[in-house]
């Protein structure tokens, strides 16, 4: 038998421990299901052991099924989950499941085809296949609304949500829960189910029932997935799994439930997903910081600035419980931070998703200052002051002689060079970038920017910390923009010449939108505010090429004083306040005026064109970055895209798609591009033209 299952008879009950660190994936090739499944035949036959019980070794019962399995071979002679849980079910004795720590997918499946479930109060349980692109295949489907009901079964496996122990408990999810130590507490409660001779409970015998109407059910859940998860099949095929589960016999249900996840394991979608998967646990391993590096503990932080990123930044600290100071030397703006940190925390309360006490302990955790002198006791500072670098470095010095002397210090800059910041200082090695995203409280992906001198123990720090935030970091080089917004710099700069070529915005929104965003460039333009594009663009003027190809329709637009959705007009209107954006038919003339002022006769664009244009101008630069060593692999590239742009997931970030489509596309539509009449600013990556030539794509 397999090292990775403990089997252990401990009087009259079978242990069956899984021991496949780091989540007891459920493998099959590691011969993890065998095991499990010798160990019960053993037991089955051993007339000492009158039951079983079946637990985790480490912090869990199992992250479910080995997700690096998926599309690759299986050795046929080894059990699969399929094969276990259908054995389970002819089991005769008891099998009791001591579930703790994460119980997900696979993992829940096993425990919820065991006779009766105990938990520590510690078990995260989740059907989250959903987020991987396909659904819950080892009869989660099926046994689930038949223990705790379709109604409640259907959400918790469309939306993939963890529910916590006592919760599970009060679905029925759960009979038992432990407070103390769950093994010596399952042991005797196993004892207990044997002696009293209760009955084997198999989820697949229950009856599923509901009360209103199946169709009705069904009717209405397919409507909201179609409006909710455009893009994304799965949840779809879990409703007809359901719908399954209520109308035919549990061995067919299992049928639809399986041939639903083979179409979906092998779709674009789910290889996506899983790609993604990977891809932001990939991202958390940066070059030249080991594994064991030594980190700086960081329980107090500065921030420095309270405008629209500091206030963000602040909450983000607070919300993970630790004690921020908030410093800006103008007491107006400061007062206006304190308050817009309040007005955020409560809206959160009136929307029911933040209770007032924790409200008050998050902003019991923030003071505000005008001092900076206020930084002293800090851990780390992040440095949030205008885009100056002029204002940064002078920041930068009087916080150098502040600050204690193993703090680390951050700046939030989205262009400036950090090296040239921390060269201010003297303690280089100590400044980073933490390029957190508009809104700071709210958006996930985190920018660890690494500068020349940065030390290893600093980086590995902002990683931890960022985790810590619940952010998603990801560890970048300098450059103007770093990763994100120099690719997304390209990506507009494309839609732009798109409107003056001949697309409407509205026309290269909806083709992006269809793509799969969940917004546009011109919309995303109009939320974030034009003004800020076009203070950057004025202070750039003087170093622009005369002869580079200019759009300056979006400063035509912000001359008229329309900033976007905070001014009621930008490439869009919106009125009363709303958020719906309507097409604005005089940002339509200024388009039109603007190609025939500059001599461009516009054309019917297509939007596969508009898509190709936009895709490939990323993956170009993504390539570039990539061949610059700015970023470390293409995966953490879609990391970014998936976590700070809004690139639809299924589609697994640029990089991943480019591979999808095949490089040789890209390039060749590139090339296409750059033999228009107005596509001299076309040229393909050398580092896709490498790959390429290499047979190799992203990643490899
Ligand atoms: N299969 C393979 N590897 C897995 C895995 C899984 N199910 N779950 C986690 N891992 C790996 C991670 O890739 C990571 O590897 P690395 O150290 O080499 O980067 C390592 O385990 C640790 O993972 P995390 O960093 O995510 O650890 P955390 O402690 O933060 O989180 C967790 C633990 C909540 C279990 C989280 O890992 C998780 O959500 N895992 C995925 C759970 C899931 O989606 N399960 C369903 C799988 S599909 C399935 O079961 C199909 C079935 O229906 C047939
Ligand atoms: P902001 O203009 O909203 O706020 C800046 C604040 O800094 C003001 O309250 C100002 O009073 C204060 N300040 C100026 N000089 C100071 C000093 N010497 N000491 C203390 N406080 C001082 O600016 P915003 O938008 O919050 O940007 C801050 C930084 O974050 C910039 O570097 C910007 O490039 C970067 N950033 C901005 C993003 C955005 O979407 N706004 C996104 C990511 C980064």
């Amino acid at each position: 038998m397999t090292e990775l299952i403990h089997y252990e008879v401990k009087g009259n009950i079978g242990a069956i421990k899984i021991d496949n660190p780091p989540v007891n994936a459920l493998s099959v090739n590691k011969g993890v299901i065998q095991g499990i499944l010798d160990s019960i035949k053993e037991g089955e036959h051993d007339p000492s052991v009158s039951g079983f019980l079946l637990l985790g070794a480490g912090k869990n019962f199992s992250g479910g099924a080995d997700i690096s399995e998926f599309g690759k071979p299986k050795d046929p002679d080894l059990a699969t989950l399929r094969d276990l849980l259908a054995y389970m079910d002819t089991v005769t004795k008891p099998i009791i499941a001591a579930i703790s720590g994460p119980t997900m997918g696979g993992g829940l499946e096993l425990a919820l085809t065991c006779h009766y479930r105990i938990a520590s109060a510690d078990a995260v349980l989740a059907l989250p296949e959903v987020k991987l692109g396909i659904l819950p295949g080892a009869g989660g489907t099926q046994r689930l609304p038949r223990i705790i009901g379709p109604q409640r079964a259907l959400p918790l496996m469309v939306n993939g949500d963890f529910i916590g122990a006592k919760n599970a408990f009060d679905l029925g999810i759960v009979e038992h829960l432990v407070e103390g130590d769950l093994y010596d507490e399952a042991l005797r409660w196993s004892r207990r189910i044997i002696k009293e001779g209760k009955p084997i409970k198999r989820a697949s015998q229950l009856e599923v029932s509901m009360s209103e109407s199946v169709d009705e059910f069904i009717g209405k859940a397919r409507e909201d997935i179609a409006s909710r998860w455009r893009g994304y099949p799965a949840p779809m095929a879990i409703v007809e799994c359901v719908k399954a589960a209520l109308t035919l016999p549990f061995s067919d249900g299992l049928k639809v439930e399986r041939e639903e996840f083979e179409k979906l394991v092998v779709s674009n979608e789910s290889k996506s997903l899983r790609h993604l998967f990977f891809s932001e646990r990939q991202a958390n391993k940066v070059s030249g910081v080991a594994k064991n590096e030594s980190q700086l503990a960081v329980n107090a932080v500065a921030v420095v600035g309270s405008g629209t990123m500091g206030t963000g930044i602040t909450m983000s600290f607070a919300n993970a419980g630790i004690p921020v100071v908030i410093i800006d030397t103008d007491d107006h703006n400061l007062t206006r931070g304190l308050e817009t940190i309040k007005r955020n925390y409560d809206a959160t309360v009136s929307k029911g998703k933040l209770s007032s006490e924790i409200r008050d302990k998050r902003i019991g955790l923030i003071r505000g200052s005008t001092k900076l002198e206020d930084v002293a006791e800090a851990d780390l500072i992040i440095e949030a002051v205008f885009e100056e670098m002029e204002i940064k470095k002078s920041v930068f010095s009087s916080l150098d002689s502040i600050a204690k002397r193993d703090a680390i210090l951050a700046t939030n800059t989205s262009t400036l060079d950090i090296n040239e910041i921390a060269a201010v200082t003297s303690r280089p090695e100590r400044v980073i970038g933490l390029h957190f995203f508009s809104p700071a409280n709210v958006m996930q992906l985190l920018e660890v920017v690494r500068g020349e001198k940065t030390s290893p123990s600093v980086i590995a720090t902002a990683m931890a910390i960022g985790k810590r935030i619940k952010k998603v970091p990801v560890c970048v080089g300098v450059c103007d923009g770093f990763v994100g917004n120099r690719m997304i710099h390209r990506y507009i700069r494309e839609a732009e010449y798109l409107i003056e070529e001949g697309a409407l915005p509205h026309e290269v929104d909806k083709a992006i939108e269809s793509f799969g965003f969940a917004m546009g460039p011109f919309r995303m333009g109009d939320l974030a505010g034009l003004d800020i594009g076009w203070a950057i663009r004025k202070r750039k003027s003087k170093t622009r090429h005369p002869d580079q190809r200019y759009v300056s329709i979006p400063d035509e637009i912000c001359e008229r004083g329309w900033f976007g959705q905070k001014t009621g007009q930008g490439y869009y209107k919106y009125e009363n306040g709303s958020r719906t954006p309507l097409v604005n038919e005089e940002v339509n003339a200024i388009v039109i005026a603007h190609s025939a002022n500059k001599g461009i006769q516009r054309r019917e664009i297509q939007s596969q064109e508009i898509v190709e244009r936009l895709m490939f101008a990323l993956v170009n630069e993504g390539a570039n970055i990539l061949s610059e060593g700015i970023a470390q692999r293409a995966s953490d590239i879609d990391v970014i895209y998936a976590f700070g742009y809004g690139f639809p997931r299924y589609r697994g970030g640029p990089m991943f798609y480019a591979n999808t489509i095949g490089l040789e596309k890209v390039a060749e539509g590139i090339r296409d591009f750059a033999a228009g009449s107005l596509g001299s600013h076309w040229v393909v990556s050398p580092h896709l033209l490498k790959l390429i030539e290499d047979h190799k794509i992203f990643g490899d």
